[in-house]
């Protein structure tokens, strides 16, 4: 017998289905509250709502769990490519060799970025922020490849434009590394795999075409691209399913995507994580006062990288990445008093009563934009790798919700303003 969930609203009793996810989770299915009841419910920023079901990717929050289709993001970060992963979470399964092989030869048919889009890259300002550069890149491969306006293709059509993006992705975040540089394009070698297609993009030199990605930066690059290959129903993953869900093309869903990522509060957090590290730093290195401003409720300052709206414990993404934090900067000869900065707003953070009431632990963006500083990048370039990261994510729960046919995604409200009034004409306003 399926549970029911049962509400009295003015005297009267009304029953509600239960729904059970394959990991234990329940939900009281709310579909048909208002037809039966005429009350909707409120939960602003959907900390107690579902938006859908979803068999993608897995988080326990108190638990500090992180699972794509069944499998740990500590055995997929310790054992895959970042492309294996993308596969894993754009089909269902991890891919056999061949089906690897395959999957990479098909992106690198479509490495290439039309020159006529360069040419409207070229156009942008230098020092505009490269967030702002892929989100207007990313919507415009729309008006290149205007057959993918219609989401609803044979399912052909649509892995191909699925392949195209992953493939143009790298491309154009390397271009969007350059001009912050000044320096000429790198095109795509499509011998090398993605990660190092990628990192030979950004970090070669047209004058030095013997330039060969360090392996340490290699390993570093793929595993911290896994740990943000997707990551459920979070801010910009839901933003992609709100705009695909009225039938917009897969590149402009996926761009309205960054455009939510790059909000400090999510992704473009590992750049305020930097930022106020250097804060610190510059102001002596003194951590309890800035313990003490994030405490402070008269003070707009938060511990940037600190909380998580799931995680009620160790974001274990961070637990890896610190680990690979220490593995690279010890490869590299890197010695960033940053890190240690870091290490010691972390230790006086977790021993603090106002962190641990409230299950504030590092998130995420804590250490990794730490080792993007230390593999070359400037850091408000951070949230472009974030992206680069979350893009296979974005695009099965864009797939997800074409394939189960979810209807335009249009939120109810409790309104709250003036009451009905006559009409005042302009001259008889004061
Ligand atoms: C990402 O959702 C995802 O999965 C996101 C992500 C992904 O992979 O897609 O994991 C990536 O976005 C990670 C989060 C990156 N953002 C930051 O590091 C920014 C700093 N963190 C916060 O702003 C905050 O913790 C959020 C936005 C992450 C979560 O906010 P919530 O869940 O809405 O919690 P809240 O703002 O209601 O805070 C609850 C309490 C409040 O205090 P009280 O009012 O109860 O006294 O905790 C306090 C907050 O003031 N608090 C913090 C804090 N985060 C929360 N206080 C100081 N510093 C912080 N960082």
């Amino acid at each position: 017998m399926s549970e029911k969930a049962k509400i009295i609203l003015e005297g009267n009793e009304f029953e509600l289905p239960v729904i059970t996810g394959s990991e234990g989770e329940k939900a009281i299915d709310i579909g048909k509250l208002r037809d039966l009841t005429g009350y909707i419910t409120l939960d602003s920023g959907f900390k107690n709502t579902g938006a859908t079901t979803s068999g993608i990717t897995f988080l326990d929050g108190e638990l500090g769990i992180l699972r794509h289709r069944g499998y740990d993001i500590e055995d997929l970060a310790a054992n895959c490519s970042f492309l294996e992963v993308s596969y894993l979470i754009l089909n269902g399964e991890l891919p056999t060799a061949e089906q690897l092989v395959e999957f990479e030869a098909k992106i690198s048919e479509h490495t290439l970025v039309n020159e006529g889009l360069e040419a409207m890259f070229k156009a942008f300002p230098t020092g505009s922020h490269p967030m702002g550069q892929l989100s207007s890149m990313i919507s415009s491969l729309s008006l290149y490849y205007p057959k993918s306006l219609d989401p609803n293709r044979p399912e052909e059509a649509v892995k191909r434009t699925i392949i195209r993006l992953m493939a143009k992705m790298p491309t154009i975040c390397a271009m969007i590394y350059k001009k912050r540089h000044g320096h000429p394009l790198v095109y795509p070698n499509n011998k090398l795999d993605y990660v190092t297609n990628f990192l030979n993009m950004t970090f070669g030199q047209v004058a030095d075409p013997s330039y060969m990605a360090d392996p340490v930066i290699v390993d570093a690059m793929n595993k911290l691209l896994i740990l943000h290959a997707d990551h459920e129903q979070n801010c910009s993953a839901s933003t992609v399913r709100v705009v695909g869900s009225s039938q917009a093309n897969l590149y402009s869903s996926i761009s309205a995507g960054i455009n939510a990522l790059w909000g400090p509060l999510h992704g473009g957090a590992n750049q305020e994580v930097l930022e106020m590290l250097e804060d610190i730093k510059n102001d002596g290195g003194d951590v309890e006062k800035y313990i003490n401003k994030a405490k402070d409720k008269n003070d707009p300052f938060r511990l940037m990288g600190f909380g998580h709206r799931v995680y009620k414990n160790f974001d274990p993404r961070a637990k890896i990445i610190k680990k690979a934090c220490d593995d690279v900067l010890d490869k590299l000869g890197v010695n960033d008093p940053i890190l240690e900065i870091a290490k010691k707003l972390e230790e006086a953070a977790l021993n603090d009563p106002y962190f641990i009431e409230r299950k504030l632990f590092p998130n995420v963006d804590f250490y990794s934009g730490i080792i993007y500083r230390a593999l070359g990048f400037p850091t408000d370039f951070f949230t472009v790798l974030f992206a680069l990261g979350r893009l296979p994510g974005w695009i099965a729960q864009w797939q997800e919700m074409r394939t189960d046919k979810q209807p335009i995604a249009r939120p109810r409200q409790i309104y709250t303003g003036a009451a009905p009034r006559p009409f005042v004409r302009m001259n008889d306003r004061a």
